[in-house]
């Protein structure tokens, strides 16, 4: 006989509510809807730290103090360069490929020239070092993956650079402005780590087998491409596009709303009273407007979160806010979420080393409703 949900009372689908494993890397605090990484609040990472500092706070297990960053800093400038064969592998891709399954071949090819390659996944100081490298080349292959695909070449990145910066320098192929790293810079922060979501939860899977911190960022840059997930900020941005202007946001979330469209960058698993990233964010993005001179994607967003908010109880998440920033400071749509990519692998390296440190297989249990004791037919018979 089949079991049914009814004899596992704790079942939960999508496992929501569930404990899954015990963490100190960040805790959500869904009731005063605030994040906070090793225990320090992200908004003051974001507006006073930076995202060097959180990677090295997330890897390292402290916030480090001016010599560890500035010897953190070199580390991760020696290394932003990739191998040729990663770039060889981008330029075989077909030019529709998205840049999320370039990213994600990107880290498979990398992974063979990694120094510590043939260390054993529980070595904790070669994970370590692996992380770091894995954190300095992120924005290198985004951003040359960017070039390559509109036919250019790839650049050497500027050792001098922290990631932001060697993002947009690499996307625009020019020497970015200061006040567009920081606002980079601070999502990019705010995107370093949350938890258990989905895809961090995937990584960890993978390493709790006993696989390598590679292994653990593909899978998790394959679970965050979805638009339920990560890919949500660039639906969020063609959303915006499509509704055009401030004067035809309410009619459009009218009638989204009306025939139940699910409404990108809007909601959250585990913030029911809204999203702490989405405050700061959404501030940062409606300065960028008005320093732009573009207030309408600002003007288009505080009606949708009104009208979520009366009509729902349902508040944005940091994706809404961070599409429109990144819409203004021109980058392709499709690079929102490979950009979630540069920022989240310090989250995930943290992960697959917590994992790792005190490993026990992530195995649970599947609640059987299929058919039972079937006698086999014979090919010919059936
Ligand atoms: C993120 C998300 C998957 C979390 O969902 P969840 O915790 O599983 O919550 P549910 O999808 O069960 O939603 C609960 C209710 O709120 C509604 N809801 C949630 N998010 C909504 C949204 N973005 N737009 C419209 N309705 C939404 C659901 O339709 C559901 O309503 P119902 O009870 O009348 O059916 C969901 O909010 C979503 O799909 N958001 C859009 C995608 C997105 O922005 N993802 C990025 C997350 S950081």
């Amino acid at each position: 006989m089949s079991a049914s949900a009814t004899q596992y009372p704790n079942y939960s689908p999508g496992l929501e509510g569930i404990p899954a494993g015990i963490s100190s890397i960040s805790e959500i605090d869904s009731d005063r809807s605030s994040l906070q990484y090793r225990g320090y609040d992200v908004h003051d990472l974001a507006e006073f730290g930076s995202y060097e500092q959180t990677a090295y706070l997330l890897i390292h297990k402290k916030l480090p103090n001016a010599d560890e960053l500035k010897a953190f800093n070199e580390r991760l400038g020696a290394e932003r360069d990739v191998p040729e064969a990663v770039y060889t592998a981008l330029k075989a891709l077909p030019k529709a490929t998205h840049p999320m399954d370039s990213i994600r071949t990107a880290y498979s090819v990398l992974a063979p020239f990694d120094p510590d390659y043939t260390a054993p996944s529980t070595d904790i100081a070669a994970n370590i070092r692996k992380a770091e490298r894995i954190i300095a080349k992120a924005s290198t292959m985004v951003g040359n993956g960017h070039r390559i695909r509109q036919g250019l070449e790839p650049i050497k990145p500027d050792p001098s650079h922290g990631a932001a910066a060697n993002l947009l320098h690499l996307i625009t192929g020019t020497d970015p402005i200061p006040a567009t790293v920081k606002t980079m810079d601070a999502s990019m922060t705010l995107y370093a780590e949350h938890g258990f979501n989905a895809s961090t939860f995937a990584c960890r899977v993978t390493c709790s087998t006993l696989s390598d911190l590679y292994s653990g960022i593909v899978t998790g840059i394959g679970t965050l491409r979805g638009p339920l997930h990560g890919g949500a900020n660039e639906e969020a941005m063609k959303m915006i596009l499509e509704i055009g202007t401030p004067e035809n946001a309410e009619a459009w979330i009218r009638d989204a709303l009306a025939t139940k469209k699910k409404i990108m960058g809007f909601g959250h698993r585990e913030y029911k009273k809204g999203d702490s990233r989405a405050f700061y964010m959404g501030k940062v993005a409606k300065e960028l407007g008005v320093e732009k001179g573009n207030t309408k994607y600002g003007e288009i967003a505080e009606i949708l979160e009104r009208i979520m908010r009366d009509e729902k109880g349902i508040f944005p998440n940091v994706d809404f806010p961070a599409a429109y920033a990144y819409y203004l400071l021109d980058i392709p749509i499709d690079l929102y979420t490979p950009i979630f990519v540069v920022a989240r692998v310090a989250g995930y390296s943290a992960h697959a080393i917590e994992q790792l440190e005190n490993n026990r297989l992530i195995r649970p249990k599947a609640i059987f409703n299929g058919d039972a004791n079937l006698t086999y037919v014979p090919l010919s018979e059936r």
